[in-house]
């Protein structure tokens, strides 16, 4: 069997054809960021700029993630960002699941790549996608669970709190809860340098 690189993810997810969503893109949108990096935030899909332009969280929802970490003094470089489906979801729709389970398999082996120490996960599809189908965001966001010594964090999707400022306060929390938990696994050093 042929090991496991960041290479052979990437040429998998150019060559993946699991389900239609690849039939209506511009470019396939794997993920980006730091490699080493102790900290993995997933998000829902590639939106119509990052479909342009084969990165995940370039649009509107991703300037303000990247104003999120700042807030927290984390710079974007130092984390590795992806999303649930590597294929922008017609007219931004949310993402089926039976697309997020063709896409799983790449998902699962960025995770055995990277190894994060804590996964931040983006919204109903991400938490859906890694905690289940009968996940409810508003219910377990801002809460940590472990997962073979993975810790695992659900909050809003920064769309959501674009379209609902109102869920900026709770999200705010979780950004603090974020940042505690990598200074209290010690990471503080890998990222915050
Ligand atoms: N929304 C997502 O979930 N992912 C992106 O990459 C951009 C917007």
């Amino acid at each position: 069997m042929a090991e496991i690189t960041w290479e052979l993810l990437e040429s998998q997810v150019e060559a993946c054809s699991r389900c239609a969503l690849c039939g209506g893109i511009s470019h396939k949108v794997p993920g980006q960021g730091d490699r080493h990096s102790p900290l993995m935030i997933i998000g829902e899909g590639p939106g119509a700029e990052e479909d342009r332009q084969g990165l995940a969280f370039v649009g509107p929802a991703g300037q303000l993630l990247t104003r999120m970490l700042a807030a927290i003094e984390l710079p974007r470089d130092r984390v590795y960002i992806c999303n649930t489906v590597k294929c922008r979801p017609p007219g931004n729709r949310v993402p089926e699941p039976e697309e997020r389970a063709a896409c799983l398999m790449h998902l699962r082996m960025q995770t055995a790549l990277l190894r994060p120490k804590v996964i931040l996960l983006l919204g109903a599809s991400a938490a859906r996608t890694v905690l289940g189908e009968d996940t409810r965001i508003t219910a377990v966001r801002g809460q940590w669970r472990q997962r073979r010594g993975t810790w695992i964090m659900p909050t809003y999707h920064p769309s959501a709190l674009l379209r609902d400022p109102a869920k900026k306060r709770a999200a705010w929390h979780d950004l603090q809860m974020l940042r505690d938990k990598l200074i209290e696994l010690d990471c503080y050093g890998d990222i915050y340098r």
